[in-house]
């Protein structure tokens, strides 16, 4: 038993600071909104739904949303906060509460995402590109004593399709 807890109050401080290399989670939630194939314009406000894997048993689930020119990987993750590589733009990282007895924490998910125009942000004409929007969900303390293990999900979406008249 005390070796557990001495365990416990090292892994803290290393997670603080992203020393921890995370591996691939052999289980990750689903995107519900958007669905597979939307047309999204710049400016844009497009559902958002995430419904998390708490397969760790987590209290609170964290998550990176972003918009990413390719279907993600975990292959693709650079870091322990799941940011993907080539990402176009993140919407942000996002708190669920996995027990309704316990306080939110952090920034709950939003039920809508905002499209950028993504022409101005990246400087590269992209209109009529097939683009995912991505999860990155993170799980901590898994069985087997893992620190960290990450899982990537993502839909594909149309971005400012160019119409034929
Ligand atoms: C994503 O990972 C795969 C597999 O390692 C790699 O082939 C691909 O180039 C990566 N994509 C980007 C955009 O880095």
């Amino acid at each position: 038993m005390h070796s557990i807890f001495a365990a416990t109050s090292i892994i803290l401080p290393l997670l603080a600071s992203s020393a921890v290399t995370p591996i691939p989670s052999p289980f990750v939630g689903t995107i519900l909104a958007p669905t597979s194939g939307l047309v999204i314009a710049s400016g844009a406000e497009i559902p958002f739904a995430y419904q998390t894997r708490n397969w760790c048993e987590q209290a609170y689930t964290e998550f990176k949303v972003s918009i990413v020119p390719y279907a993600p990987t975990f292959d693709n993750v650079t870091d322990a906060d799941g940011t993907l590589q080539d990402a176009l733009h993140e919407f942000g990282t996002f708190t669920v509460v996995n027990f309704p007895t316990i306080p939110p924490q952090g920034i709950p998910p939003p039920e809508t995402l905002t499209v950028p125009d993504l022409t101005e942000l990246t400087g590269s004409a992209i209109d009529n590109s097939e683009l995912f929007i991505a999860v990155s969900d993170i799980f901590l303390s898994c069985p087997g004593h893992v620190i960290e293990e990450i899982g990537v999900t993502s839909v594909p979406i149309l971005y400012n399709p160019i119409s034929i008249p």
